[in-house]
């Protein structure tokens, strides 16, 4: 393992031996706006500030956060779609460097990505045959050896190809559509399949089918899933990892089951709070979150969720916590389990907050 991928390690990704599938060191994206005005100063969205984290092979990684908060910004970074600012990216054993085109193009057998927008992603003037066969035929692939394998993925993902192969986009269901486009991000088979917002926009009972097969061809492939979506139930459902973000920052990780029932952050455990939930023994009692983000053109300081936090002190607006290990056991039963970790005064007995103490003698 290189020394990069050692440093990121904020969450044990090889603890049970898998090895690393994807490695994320100090990642910055900010995007540079034009002056508000003539001669005014430039502006600068603060997308992505910072985000560290590993993903063990064979695991999903959740992640969620409200809109804006630089999820999507995240995974075209991570596809090397656009430039890094600062930070380093490790996708299946390649670093992804979107200046280097050679590089990029080997990254992009490795890392394929299905968006939401099913109908957007393909080509309306190419069957769905020739969509899958087209990824495989750029990387050299024969028409007829990428002709049998696309037939092949269109079984895998519940599409008979005698039915199917010769359809056009727009003759397909939306759910249909979305299989297809699983099916080309299988084609030239990939270790790391990035899903942003991948089953939103499907019908209920159509998207629990698409997140079962998900689950399935994952077992099957032995791939490595980072799964974005702003529904905690899906991600609860589909996530061994979980990851928080909150304006452009990690504000808390661990693994699903950690999460979600002993949520250390602050925004974690309002966010949490305002998950429709049908067990009422399961609703918690603080405030779900209100109103909307700050403008991540000028984040507050400090820690950037302190002007919504219900706990916010002095300290919260000076300094910026740290992620770091959160109350709790990391591993049961012999089996290890990632830490799990949240970015918050409260957590630090040293930070100056005065309910740090108070939390940690309650841990
Ligand atoms: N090309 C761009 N130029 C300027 N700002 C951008 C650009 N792309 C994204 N942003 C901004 O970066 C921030 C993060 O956006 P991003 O799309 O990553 O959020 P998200 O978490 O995916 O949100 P959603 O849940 O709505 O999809 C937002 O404030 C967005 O407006
Ligand atoms: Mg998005």
């Amino acid at each position: 393992m290189t020394q990069a991928l050692e440093k990121v390690r904020c969450l044990p990704a090889d603890a049970a031996g898998q090895g690393v599938a994807v490695a994320v060191q100090d990642l910055r994206k900010h995007f540079r706006l034009k002056p508000a005005r003539l001669l005014g100063p430039a502006r600068e969205v603060h997308a992505v500030s910072g985000v560290s984290f590993t993903v063990a092979k064979g695991q999903t990684l959740g992640i969620v956060g409200e809109s804006g908060c630089g999820k999507s910004t995240l995974a075209r970074l991570l596809m090397g779609l656009i430039p890094v600012d600062a930070g380093a990216i490790t996708a299946a054993g390649l670093a992804v460097d979107s200046a280097s085109p050679a590089a990029l193009r080997q990254v992009r057998r490795k890392i394929q990505m299905v968006f939401q927008d099913s109908f957007a992603s393909l080509n309306p003037r190419l069957s769905v045959e020739a969509s899958i066969m087209f990824g495989p035929m750029v990387h050299g692939v024969s028409r007829l050896e990428a002709r049998q394998a696309a037939h092949a993925l269109l079984d895998k993902v519940g599409l008979e190809p005698a039915r199917f192969a010769g359809r056009y986009p727009h003759e397909l269901s939306g759910g249909q559509r979305q299989r297809v486009n699983i099916a080309r991000a299988l084609a030239l088979q990939p270790e790391v399949i990035v899903f942003d917002e991948a089953v939103s926009a499907l019908d209920k009972s159509v998207e629990i089918q698409v997140l079962n097969l998900l689950q399935d061809l994952k077992n099957e492939f032995k791939l490595t899933y980072l799964f974005i979506s702003h529904d905690l139930n899906v991600v609860q459902y589909i996530s061994d990892q979980i990851m928080v973000m909150y304006l452009g920052k990690v504000v808390e990780t661990g693994s699903a089951a950690q999460v979600y029932a002993r949520p250390q952050h602050p925004y974690t455990r309002a966010l949490l709070a305002s998950m429709p939930s049908m067990d009422p023994s399961s609703r918690t009692l603080s405030a779900p979150v209100t109103g909307d983000p700050p403008s991540p053109i000028d984040p507050p300081s400090g820690c950037r969720y302190r002007t919504r936090c219900p706990h916010a002190q002095a300290v919260c607006a000076t300094a910026e916590p740290a992620l770091a290990g959160a109350a709790g056991p990391t591993a049961s039963a012999g089996r290890a389990e990632p830490v799990h970790s949240a970015a918050c005064h409260i957590l630090s007995p040293a930070s100056g907050h005065s309910m740090a103490l108070a939390a940690q003698g309650a841990a």
